[in-house]
């Protein structure tokens, strides 16, 4: 497991050990101050744990940067249910790959996050939902479990505090839907994955129909350096709003792909300078700052902050922080076609027009590509779009429809072309991405 880090913007926190040989082991995790953040938690009151994170303004890295302090704090106290802690290890938005290389190198730091969120919102029983396909992550994990338990930090009286706490791996089936935070509760439970009406938020009903903390893995694992060495430390990087250290996954047409660890607010074009940029001998034609999801970026857009506010002013959003970059012998509308297709094979078939309209959207896009497309079938693709965005049941039907949107807005003469000269202009074999 490699990791580049970008020492010209800041050392790096999760991914600081990912270098060391076994770094997946607790004898290398305490050697890089590991657990130091639970001791730290468990000399604190619980509600003061939740104040501290609160403070530091860490926000969730799974995609809709909701404050995590905030979502602890929604969880009712002293209302004789069971609560519980569930993170989110489903990574699968096309493009983002952090949190399984996160855990494959680093289990303890999610481990360690657990058991300081679990204190503070008095769960004793945590779950991690992890992308099934990951086989060898799944083992590390188990592993790194048995040897938290070994070391006392889970199971019965957790360090002497008088805490007990139990986490339970579980692997997914690998449906994209089930990253949904209440379709993944559906299938932890033993039912087909799809997503329920919010609200109620899991925060009131989830695992259970009991309160609910549904956390991304990268915001957990960032939790413990949070209780280390403390607010103002997380707060002296990033932005007012947008504080503390993340990962971005750089992928697609550029020297060295990877994960790569920076303050957020970072721009593509500080990124692509310590990356080695674009392959070379070719230029940026488009990415996405979040993932497929969100709203994609051209080159006018390189010294946009990758934070929150930043890319939200630009007309997009920050989501998974997946950077996929495509130089300019990408056909358009060959990456629209294919990322519409993973989620017209993802749509879980609830809602009409997420089902409906991504199918039609493929059958459309599909003839576009082929060159025979039809007078009028930009409307089409528009108008269908249009029908899903905002009036599907959750938040997989929007995505499908943001690619659609933003390259008809920058790249619509591309379309044109396609329909004019009744074929792809682009060679396939150039792009080395869709080879
Ligand atoms: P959301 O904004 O609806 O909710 C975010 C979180 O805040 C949820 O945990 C929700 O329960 C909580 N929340 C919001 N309002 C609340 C309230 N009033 N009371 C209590 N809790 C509240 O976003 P959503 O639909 O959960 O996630 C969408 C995001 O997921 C997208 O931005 C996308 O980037 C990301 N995503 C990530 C993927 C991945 O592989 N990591 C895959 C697909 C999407
Ligand atoms: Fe299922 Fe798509 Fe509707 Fe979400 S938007 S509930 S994935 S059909």
């Amino acid at each position: 497991m490699t990791a580049t880090h970008p020492e010209k913007l800041l050392s790096p926190v999760l991914s600081a050990t990912w270098d060391d040989e076994k770094p997946w082991t607790l004898a290398t995790y305490r050697a890089h101050d590991g657990y130091k953040g639970l001791h730290e938690a468990l000399r604190m009151d619980p509600d003061a744990v939740i104040a501290l994170v609160k403070d530091a303004g860490l926000r969730g890295r799974g995609g809709a940067g909701f404050p995590t302090g905030m979502k602890w704090q929604f969880i009712p106290q002293g209302d004789g249910k069971p609560h519980y802690l569930v993170v989110n290890a489903d990574e699968s938005e096309p493009g983002t790959c952090k949190d399984i290389p996160l855990l494959f190198a680093n289990p303890h730091s999610l481990i360690e996050g657990m058991i300081i969120a679990s204190w503070a919102i008095r769960c004793s029983h945590a779950f991690i939902y992890l992308r099934g396909e990951t086989v060898p992550v799944l083992r590390r994990l188990h592993a790194a479990v048995a040897e938290a338990y070994e070391a006392g930090y889970l199971g019965q009286n957790v360090l002497g505090s008088g805490f007990d706490l139990d986490i339970t791996v579980h692997a997914g089936a690998g449906a994209y839907i089930c990253g949904e935070e209440t379709a993944l509760l559906d299938s932890l439970e033993g039912r087909r994955g799809q997503p329920r009406l919010r609200p109620p938020f899991p925060a009131v009903a989830g695992l259970y129909a009991c309160p609910t903390v549904v956390n991304n893995v990268e915001s957990i694992a960032s939790v413990p350096a949070i209780l280390h060495k403390g607010k103002d430390w997380f707060r002296s990087m990033g932005s007012e709003k947008s504080p503390g250290f993340t990962l971005y996954s750089l992928s697609g047409h550029v020297t060295n792909p990877g994960q790569y660890e920076a303050p957020l607010g970072v721009t593509l074009r500080q990124l692509l300078e310590i990356s080695g940029g674009v392959r070379e001998g070719h230029r940026l034609k488009f990415w996405t700052p979040g993932g497929s999801s969100t709203p994609m970026f051209t080159d006018q857009h390189l010294d946009v902050p990758l934070d929150y506010e930043g890319v939200g002013a630009a007309g997009s959003m920050l989501g998974t922080k997946a950077l996929q970059v495509f130089d300019e012998t990408t056909c358009v509308v060959r990456a629209v076609t294919r990322w519409t297709e993973f989620y017209a094979h993802e749509s879980c078939g609830k809602c009409t027009p997420c089902r409906e309209g991504t199918y039609w959207l493929v059958q459309l896009l599909r003839r576009i590509e082929a060159g025979e497309g039809e007078p009028g079938d930009l409307e089409k693709l528009q108008d269908i779009a249009d029908n899903i965005n905002g009036k599907s049941f959750c938040a997989l039907g929007d995505g499908a429809a943001s690619p659609i949107f933003s390259s008809l807005q920058y790249f619509r003469d591309e379309y044109e072309q396609h329909l004019r000269e009744r074929r792809c202009p682009f060679d396939p074999a150039a792009s080395t991405v869709w080879a």
